[in-house]
């Protein structure tokens, strides 16, 4: 039996994910923590004003996969004329809010749900919500029940995280791409199985037991083209 881990020429899938949230949530902290996790976080950090991307192995349990994880600038201005690139193509969404900051916690219903709807078919993304900043405990706005509840509403998971400690962030990450990857392991079983039934009507069609991974480009890194963005 073939064990669905990498496309049939050995590489991992290669999967674009898209970071959301406010400006100074800590998106760019996030990527930066996952990406270099001994550095410490840096506090002058400037605010994002165009697409960056960092790519990333990460393990789920069906194997290893690699990340292309888009960081988006939360700022208004850049957003709005960005948003159709950030999401083309995307499998999966981390909506970031700041738990010290009620308001970027309202702005994931108010402004970036809409946004999701408006630029992508947000049914076919996967998603995750990520109250950052928990290391702040005494400074909390937006309690981790409210935030559950909102996860119900819109049918996503939720983890806590820390920027600055590290605490979940390769959690996070980890757990959205590995319903990334489920989602298209199962997407391609089922094209298997039409393809298989299609088969036994038609004997002329030869069955195909080879399990194919949608990959959206080369696994280069810091390459826009790599994904075909
Ligand atoms: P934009 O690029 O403007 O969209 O902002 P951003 O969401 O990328 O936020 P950024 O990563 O630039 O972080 C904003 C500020 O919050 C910086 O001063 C970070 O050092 C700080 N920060 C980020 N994550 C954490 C965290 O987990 N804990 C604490 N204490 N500070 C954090």
């Amino acid at each position: 039996m073939s064990r669905a881990t990498s496309t049939p020429g050995g590489k991992p899938p290669l999967y674009k994910i898209v970071m959301l949230g406010d400006s100074g949530v800590g998106k760019t902290s996030l990527v930066a923590r996952l990406t270099n996790p001994d550095r410490p976080l840096n506090h002058d950090i400037s605010a994002t004003m165009g697409i960056e991307f960092d790519t990333q192995m990460l393990d789920t349990p069906q194997g290893k996969v690699k990340a292309q994880i888009w960081d988006t600038a939360g700022q208004e201005r850049f957003a709005r004329v960005l948003l159709p690139t950030y999401f083309r193509k995307a499998k999966g969404v981390i909506l970031v809010y700041d738990i010290t900051n009620a308001k970027s916690f309202e702005s994931l219903s108010e402004r970036w749900m809409a946004q999701l709807n408006d630029h992508s078919n947000a049914d076919d993304l996967a998603k995750l919500l990520v109250g950052n900043k928990s290391d702040l405990e005494s400074s909390r706005e937006v309690s981790a029940e409210k935030a559950s509840a909102f996860c119900q509403e819109y049918g996503m998971e939720f983890l806590e995280t820390s920027a600055k400690s590290g605490d979940n962030v390769l959690a996070a990450f980890e757990k959205l791409i590995g319903i990334v990857h489920d989602r298209a392991l199962n997407a391609t079983k089922s094209k298997g199985g039409a393809k298989a039934s299609l088969a036994n009507n038609n004997k002329s069609e030869p069955e195909e037991d080879v399990v194919k991974l949608e990959e959206d480009g080369a696994a280069g890194s810091g390459d826009a083209n790599a994904c075909g963005c």
